[in-house]
């Protein structure tokens, strides 16, 4: 997420005729649909272990604000690149992954349809940068406290 956005950013103040502009969107493409293969291996995963419990000091209105913004997270996470995704192939854009090969569209062209879709990624962009910034203030707050949430996502820390 932290080079998917500001790939995007900087793509953004290219002129449309710039040639680097292609390699630029290629990165920002290929990076957002591998966001989205791990996303969906790590939703299916989840699915198929529990995670930690969070600790006895949450209180029950802490636990539903981390669930809450934990789903949050994971509904950017599968929202941004499904419809940077759909607007791309609808607008009759082709989605190369890195360069190495093409995404089949799997879709007719729809440029109203694309639109849409371009609409609703250029104003999910804002809903991204809400929960990310909630989420790393929950962080840093966490990191205050001196909990070990943070501590806890290195690999072993729970004897897994
Ligand atoms: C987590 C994944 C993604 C995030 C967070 C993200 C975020 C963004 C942001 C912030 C912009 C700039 C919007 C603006 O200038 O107002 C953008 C533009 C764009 N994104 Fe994504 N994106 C993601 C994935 C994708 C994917 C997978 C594709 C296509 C396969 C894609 C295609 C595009 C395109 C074509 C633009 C340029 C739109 C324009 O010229 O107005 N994005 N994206
Ligand atoms: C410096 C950056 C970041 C740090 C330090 C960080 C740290 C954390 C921590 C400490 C947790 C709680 C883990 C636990 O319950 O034990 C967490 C959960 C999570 N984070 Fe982040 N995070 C960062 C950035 C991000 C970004 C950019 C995203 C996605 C947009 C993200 C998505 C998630 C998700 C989805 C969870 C919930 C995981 C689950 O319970 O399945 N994080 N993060």
């Amino acid at each position: 997420m932290f080079t998917v956005i500001p790939i995007a950013w900087y793509m953004g103040t290219l002129a449309r005729n710039d040639p680097s502009k292609g390699i630029w969107m290629t990165a920002h493409k290929s990076i957002g649909i591998t966001i989205l293969l791990l996303t969906l291996f790590r939703i299916a995963y989840r699915t198929k272990t529990s995670a930690p419990e969070l600790p006895e000091t949450f209180s029950p209105q802490d636990k539903i604000a981390a669930h809450a913004a934990h789903i949050l997270l994971y509904f950017i996470l599968l929202a941004m690149p499904i419809t940077g995704y759909l607007m791309s192939v609808l607008g009759g854009h082709p989605v190369n992954w890195f360069g190495l090969f093409e995404i089949p569209p799997g879709l007719q062209i729809d440029k109203p349809s694309g639109d849409v879709f371009h609409l609703l990624h250029k104003v999910g962009q804002w809903v991204t940068y809400a929960v990310i910034s909630i989420h790393l203030l929950a962080v840093a707050k966490h990191v205050k406290s001196g909990n070990g949430i943070l501590e806890r996502m290195w690999p072993g820390k729970l004897g897994r």
